[in-house]
């Protein structure tokens, strides 16, 4: 784990939405949950190459653009094929504007 890493201010993402950023040598998707929460996991797919921000978010799962893997957002579950791995989920904590990411 790193020190937290300042990767967006909480307006970048809209809520419903996500956003790619890289801390280090990481693709990490940041994501705005309805309700309001952000949550943090890779962004890449565990399946092949495909970055997750560039699929559809809903009910609170992450599909690849690539072939259609879901994933849950909070957990990182892999819950569909081709994924049979799960990803990474990462700490996220907002401070004041901020949002932080511990990877
Ligand atoms: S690259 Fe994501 S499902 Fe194949």
């Amino acid at each position: 784990m790193t020190d937290w890493v300042r990767v967006a201010a909480k307006g970048d993402v809209a809520e419903g939405t996500c956003i790619g950023v890289r801390v280090g040598e990481k693709e990490v998707a940041v994501f705005h949950m309805p309700g309001g929460d952000f949550c943090a996991t890779d962004n890449v797919c565990s399946h092949e190459y495909a970055l997750l921000t560039e699929g559809w978010m809903e009910n609170g799962c992450i599909e690849c653009p690539l072939h259609a893997a879901q994933f849950d957002i909070r957990t990182g579950k892999a819950l569909s094929a081709p994924a049979d791995e799960d990803i990474a989920v990462y700490p996220v904590k907002i401070e004041g504007e901020d949002v932080l990411v511990q990877v």
